[in-house]
């Protein structure tokens, strides 16, 4: 029995050994035949390393169909297989992942094809070990956090054809070592805060179709060597720091170049006229670089040409006849260089324009008769040339965006704009337009901004009974010229309006009483230097948004009315450049952007300054040069947003508010030539940002109140001509009666916010302007940061 026993023990064992080996056998065979199952392992360990997931719509986890329980090829999200069982792609574009690549063993994938991980929040570096994926074609990791530079054994991809790493935080160089990537076809490294040059290695990529390298810290001149890239279609080197010279190979060697945008560089040198050898270009941009010399002549080459940008370099000389070989133009940009001569009657053949834009330039004489040709225009700036005559007719129905300012041009208020039913902009300011503004003008719909201030138009500007009440009028510029009659009725049509501008004509009459039931939005009113009369309508005080009211150098009377809290918008200081500056239009299949500025001038500090986009920011009050009598109301010392105040040259009485030093903001009081006695109240030291102080010419006695800014105040006329003042500055000079400056000499602001046009690249001028603005202490005053915007953004 016992031997029985132990022979059934031994088969018990011999079995169980048996099943042993058969389960050895069986998981070994699953190890070399389905190498899934070590694939599947590496994505659940990489998937173990990441953060917890943001649960989706359906409460679960991106990778949450990653299980041991499942089949990877079969039913993970974004796995697929190859016939033979094996990974060959993965894509998981926008899962919402976070974590790094770190865990991810690359090497059990050697059969991969396809990487797709965009739109992820993925950090920290990518993994050496990438070059362990050999069969790779595709990677794309674009729209991630990742860190760490371009690893330079991507290089050894032997199968690799797109590679694109755009919108992370890569830094570093690229490495030389890409040009071995003969195969690539499709690089895209698009800010990537890449720093450094470009390593003329890069030309052995012999097969590469599309280099995006936009919007790093890319310096050094371009490679001669990029010739080697002979397919070459699609080139984008914009916003970089490159230098040197375009080379003249590139066009020689690149018969397939459809695109070529290297705007925002500072390229120097000439236009290369090997340039015209680029027949399939059609879009070109070299904006803002420093080229110079002529365009050439040749550029008529460039027959499948559809976008020409030159804007903002130093180009010379005049636009070559020859431009009028390209019949396939639509967007032609030359503004912002020092052209000269006449615009060549051979742009009438430019039929498919839509765009032309050659403001700032020296271009003069008259404007070709065949513009008229140009049916399909809907962007037009010849602004700030020196173009005489009258304005051609333009026959485009199109057009939505016209600049003429800051020409000579002359003759009467051209009537064919009436029939542009699509406008929405329409600056003529400074030229030497005459005559009366015709009526049909008010017709048009969808006009916002309209600047026709400094020319010499006159007559009443009167409404007709029909004026259509939906007018879309946001701006009206209508200063400096020499209208008459009363305030134009026209204006009460006009319920957008936020900025409107009669200065320096020669109105009259009283304001009118519906001015805040019909433009309850406007911000800016500014009706300086006219003869209107009157009192001040307390009706004015309705208008909540108001923040900017010149009614300087009128024949106004009266009091100052109650009720100064109601301009609400005063009260607390602006923040916001929350002003529209934009018109936005397709063109092409591109988003331009016809920028126009709200140009206001404001007097302030005893001179004019143009503001522009930082008008938005400005609150004031000048009632200066009128009749107005009674006291200051002391309500107006609630106004805290004030930066300026100006009630000179009036028949105010009574005292100065002893509350004046509440109005911290203010950097201008001007209180001179009135009325005013008593002492100056001593608060008057808490106006920390006062620069420029006048309260001279009163009847205020006593001691001048010293501290902070008043000490900076020193000179002395701007307490002269009073009741006794005593203190400092009078007390270290005798009182002179010396009269005050008065210089009137216009600074311009200079944030000159162009109208440019580019594809695919919003330029985020005003953003970036706005960010510039909020990134500073606010402490600060408000001119310094008109400075500073001036310093940084005039080129
Ligand atoms: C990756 O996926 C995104 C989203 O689907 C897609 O837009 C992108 O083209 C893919 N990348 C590549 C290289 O195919
Ligand atoms: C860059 O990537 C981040 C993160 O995915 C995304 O939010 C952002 O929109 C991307 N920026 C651009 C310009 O594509
Ligand atoms: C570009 O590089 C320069 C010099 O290396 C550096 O000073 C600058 O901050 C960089 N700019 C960006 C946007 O990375
Ligand atoms: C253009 O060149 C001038 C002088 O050579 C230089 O001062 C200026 O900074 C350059 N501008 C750009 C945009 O590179
Ligand atoms: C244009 O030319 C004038 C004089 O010829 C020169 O003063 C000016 O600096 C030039 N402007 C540009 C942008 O090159
Ligand atoms: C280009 O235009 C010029 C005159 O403007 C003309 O003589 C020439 O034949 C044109 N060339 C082509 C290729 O059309
Ligand atoms: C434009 O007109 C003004 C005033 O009439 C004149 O001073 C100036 O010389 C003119 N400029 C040109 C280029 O004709
Ligand atoms: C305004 O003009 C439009 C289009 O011309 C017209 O349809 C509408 O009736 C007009 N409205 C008034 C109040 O005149
Ligand atoms: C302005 O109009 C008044 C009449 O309303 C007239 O007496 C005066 O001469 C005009 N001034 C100018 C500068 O045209
Ligand atoms: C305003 O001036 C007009 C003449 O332009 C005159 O008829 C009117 O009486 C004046 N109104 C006041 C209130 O002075
Ligand atoms: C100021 O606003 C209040 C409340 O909206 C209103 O009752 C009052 O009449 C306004 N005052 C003036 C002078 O408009
Ligand atoms: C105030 O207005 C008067 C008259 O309009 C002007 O002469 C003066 O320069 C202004 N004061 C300031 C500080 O701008």
């Amino acid at each position: 029995m016992a031997g029985a026993t132990r022979t059934r023990t031994y088969t018990a064992a011999l079995l169980y050994a048996l099943a042993l080996q058969l389960l050895a056998c069986a998981s070994s065979t699953a190890a070399s035949a389905s190498p899934t199952a070590a694939e599947a392992r590496a994505l659940l360990r990489w998937k173990s390393t990441l953060p917890p997931p943001k649960p989706d719509s359906t409460g679960a986890g991106p990778l949450s169909s990653w299980s041991p329980t499942t089949a990877a090829c079969s039913s993970w999200a974004g796995v697929t297989c190859g016939a033979d069982g094996r990974v060959a792609g993965i894509a998981l574009p926008g899962a919402g992942l976070a974590g790094t690549l770190a865990a991810l063993d690359l090497a059990a994938f050697p059969a991969l094809t396809g990487l797709n991980l965009s739109g992820n929040r993925l950090e920290g570096a990518i993994p050496a070990g990438i070059s362990r994926l050999t069969s790779l074609v595709s990677l794309d990791l674009s729209d991630n956090a990742l860190t760490g530079g371009i690893p330079p054994a991507l290089a050894t991809l032997p199968a690799l054809r797109v590679l694109v790493l755009r919108n992370n935080s890569l830094g570093s160089a690229i490495p030389a070592s890409l040009g071995r990537l003969r195969t690539l076809e499709r690089l895209d490294l698009q800010a990537a805060r890449l720093v450094s040059t470009l390593p003329p290695e890069m030309g052995g990529m012999a097969g590469l179709k599309f280099l995006d390298l936009s919007a790093n810290n890319l310096s050094g001149g371009l490679p001669p060597s990029f010739a080697g890239m002979s397919k070459m279609k699609e080139l984008y080197l914009s916003r970089n720091k490159l230098s040197g010279t375009i080379p003249p190979e590139i066009f020689k060697n690149w018969p397939e170049l459809t695109l070529l945008y290297l705007h925002y560089n500072s390229l120097a040198g000439t236009i290369p006229p090997e340039i015209g050898e680029a027949k399939k270009l059609r879009r070109l941009s070299l904006l803002s670089n420093n080229l110079t010399g002529v365009i050439p002549a040749d550029i008529s080459g460039l027959v499948s040409l559809q976008m020409l940008h030159l804007g903002q370099n130093c180009l010379t000389g005049p636009i070559p006849t020859s431009l009028g070989n390209l019949t396939q133009l639509v967007i032609l940009v030359l503004s912002f260089n020092n052209l000269t001569g006449t615009v060549p009657a051979e742009i009438g053949s430019l039929t498919a324009l839509q765009d032309l834009d050659l403001n700032n330039n020296q271009l003069g004489g008259e404007l070709p008769a065949t513009l008229s040709m140009l049916k399909d225009l809907s962007g037009l700036s010849l602004a700030s040339n020196n173009f005489v005559g009258t304005v051609p007719n333009f026959c485009s129905q199109k057009l939505v965006s016209i600049e003429l300012y800051g020409n000579n041009f002359s003759g009467g208020f051209p009537l064919t704009f009436c029939q542009m039913t699509s406008l929405e902009m329409l600056d003529l300011h400074s030229n030497q337009l005459s005559g009366q503004l015709p009526s049909c003008i008010w017709d048009l719909q969808d006009l916002m901004f309209m600047d026709l201030s400094s020319n010499a138009l006159s007559g009443d500007i009167h409404v007709l009974a029909s004026a259509n009440s939906t007018l879309s009028l946001e701006s009206l510029h209508l200063a400096n010229n020499r209208f008459t009659g009363g305030f134009p009725s026209i204006i009460q049509y006009l319920k957008m309006l936020s900025v409107l501008d009669l200065g320096g004509n020669n109105f009259s009459g009283a304001i009118p009483s519906w001015i805040s039931s019909r433009l309850p939005l406007i911000r800016f009113l500014r009706l300086r230097s006219n003869m209107f009369n009157g009192s001040i309508p307390l009706q004015l005080l309705q208008l909540s948004h108001l923040q900017l009211l010149d009614l300087a150098n009128n024949n106004f009377d009266g009091n100052i009315p109650c009720g100064l809290t109601n301009l609400t918008a005063m009260i607390r200081p602006q923040t916001e450049f929350n002003m529209r500056s934009t018109v936005h239009h397709q063109i092409f299949h591109l988003e331009a952007a016809f920028y126009y500025a709200n140009r206001v001038d404001v007097n302030w500090k005893m001179k004019t300054y143009e503001f522009q986009g930082a008008i938005a920011l400005m609150t004031g009050i000048d009632l200066s040069g009128n009749s107005i009598d009674g006291e200051i109301p002391t309500e107006l010392t609630n106004l805290q947003g004030l930066r300026f105040l100006n009630l000179s040259r009036n028949h105010l009485s009574g005292t100065i508010p002893e509350n004046i030093g509440d109005l911290k903001l203010l950097e201008s009081l001007d209180l001179s030539w009135n009325e005013l006695s008593g002492h100056i109240p001593s608060s008057i030291s808490e106006l920390i940002s006062l620069s420029s102080l006048n309260l001279s010419n009163n009847m205020l006695s006593g001691e001048i109140p010293t501290g902070n800014q008043l000490q900076t105040l020193a000179d002395p006329s701007i307490y002269s001509n009073n009741f006794g003042l005593r203190g400092f500055p009078l007390s270290k000079s005798c009182t002179r009666d010396s009269s005050i400056q008065m210089d009137q000499s216009k600074e311009s602001e200079g944030v000159y916010v162009y109208y440019s046009i580019i594809a695919g690249v919003v330029f985020g001028l005003w953003l970036w302007f706005g960010s510039l603005i909020f990134s500073a202490p606010w402490r600060l005053s408000f001119f310094y940061y008109v400075d500073f915007i001036h310093r940084k953004l005039v080129r």
